[in-house]
């Protein structure tokens, strides 16, 4: 359990001070209060305010129990953090508030959320010894609720299924609500089921969503929307076989374009594109802001990867990735920051090639690229494209973090955004992205080809915390 009154208890506020003076505290990324950070969970926007929670252990940089942490922003410059939304506090998820969704509808913000439980004892916990519940929980506000109420139990899923059953998002067609779950089945298969329902109370299984082939053993934090009619399914896939080019980290996230008949059950599913070639990247979970932008937020992070944070030293560990609005071109995904991050541009630098800089926190463009190039993001981390292959390679500051590469034919621009431990590189309208944390105290920026870079400001966070 992990109720509200053991966080107020053990809650050090001295450990904030910690973390903000470590060098490598983000100055224009969502990183957590304190201690732990994962999964981008909730997002919505209301009355102008965006909010965006996340997994979190504000009590441990190392997780051990799981929570809904809570930030709030109106103009993602100016922040407020907020006491946790969602605690473990019932039988129901004592064992982890794990990651769940937010869907609008009349005035209200309905959560569902996946309910971990875990049995003492000899279990697999794959098999048997866990729950996995449904969960939904009704808000006006998005900071308080009456109560929990179970949806859905293991007991209801498919028989075929593993007690891997989780991470709920809502889409609505035609006045019909579907529910999608990630799931792990007792093939080691992993897929998507589907639940129906007429008033976002009682709902009835509706179908699955897989693929024909092999596709990993387990598909977490799926999503499902609609960008100007093209239909996508995007997943966390878990178990797919590293390749030269694709698959390169542990675990994937990415999407398959799809085309679907949700009523009559029927769809094609398309090819997997992986949303990030970079090292920390996963459970990515989109929403529709009030002006109609489908934008996406990721986990700058990698579950069960063997590379390392140096911040959980100071008490804190990983970070959520920019914000990102989805444009599609040729039924395929192109990310971009949202125009927002435009406002925190500062000094405008004009880079001549080859030339020593020392900024850490930036945004560099270059445009009308052509042929081969060379980008120091810090004296180690440097990003090359050669042979139609660009690749980034990270020494000393990748903390275990080699190498990664992606097959490209042409560049014609790119954009990096280097923030104190981090870099997001958007290559060809973001159609390609790598995003990576870098742990340098040291900066250097150097170029062979000419470009912009702007100076970026820190995003503020209000000084009453938790009010
Ligand atoms: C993805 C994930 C989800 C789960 C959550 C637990 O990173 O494993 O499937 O709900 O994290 O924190």
């Amino acid at each position: 359990m992990y109720s509200r009154k053991y966080f107020n208890k053990e809650f050090d506020r001295n450990k904030i001070e910690e973390k903000n003076n470590d060098p490598f505290n983000l100055s224009y990324h969502i990183s957590p209060i304190t201690g732990w950070l994962n999964d981008p969970n909730g997002l919505c926007q209301v009355d102008g305010t965006y909010h965006i929670y996340y997994q979190a252990d504000p009590l441990n940089a190392i997780r051990k129990n799981i929570i809904w942490g809570h930030v709030t922003t109106k103009d993602f410059i100016n922040y407020n953090y907020h006491e946790p939304f969602i605690f473990a506090d019932t039988n129901l998820d004592k064992d982890g508030a794990y990651s769940g969704s937010a869907f609008l509808k009349d005035n209200k913000i309905n959560f569902f959320y996946t309910g971990n439980v875990k049995y003492p004892g000899n279990y697999d916990y794959i098999n048997d010894g866990r729950d996995h519940n449904t969960i939904k929980i009704v808000s006006e506000d998005g900071f308080s609720y009456d109560k929990k109420e179970l949806i859905l139990s293991n007991d209801d899923y498919p028989r075929n299924l593993t007690r891997h059953v989780r991470d709920p998002k809502i889409y609505e067609e035609d006045g019909i609500y579907y529910l999608f779950l990630g799931a792990r089945d007792r093939n080691d298969k992993g897929k998507v089921i589907v639940y129906e329902s007429k008033d976002l109370e009682k709902f009835s299984y509706h179908m699955e969503i897989t693929t024909n082939y092999d596709f990993g053993y387990m598909w977490e934090c799926p999503d499902f929307f609609e960008i100007n009619g093209n239909k996508f399914l995007m997943i966390s896939p878990q178990g797919l076989e590293s390749e030269e080019f694709k698959y390169q980290n542990i675990y994937q996230s990415g999407y398959f374009p799809i085309d679907i008949d949700l009523k009559a059950k029927v769809y094609r599913i398309g090819e997997f594109v992986e949303l990030d070639y970079g090292f920390d990247f996963y459970a990515p979970q989109t929403f529709e802001d009030e002006k109609g932008r489908r934008i996406l937020i990721g986990w700058m992070g990698m579950p069960d990867a063997n590379y390392t944070n140096p911040t959980v030293k100071n008490n804190w560990q990983h970070a959520l990735t920019l914000p990102r609005e989805l444009k599609v071109s040729d039924n395929k995904l192109l990310q971009k920051p949202i125009k927002e991050i435009e406002n925190l541009r500062n000094k405008k630098i004009q880079i001549v090639k080859n030339e020593n800089y020392f900024y850490q926190t930036f945004e560099f463009i270059s445009e009308d690229i052509d042929g081969e190039f060379e980008i120091y993001s810090r004296s180690d981390a440097k990003l090359s494209y050669k042979d139609q292959i660009l690749s980034l390679n990270l020494g000393q500051c990748g903390y275990g973090r080699d190498k990664r590469k992606i097959r490209i034919e042409k560049i014609d621009n790119i954009s990096i955004y280097s923030d104190t431990s981090s870099v997001e590189i958007f290559i060809n309208d973001g159609q390609y992205v790598m995003t990576s944390r870098v742990y340098s105290e040291k900066s250097l920026f150097k170029s062979s080809i000419i470009g912009t870079l702007y100076e970026m400001d820190n995003i503020k966070w209000e000084k009453k915390l938790f009010e």
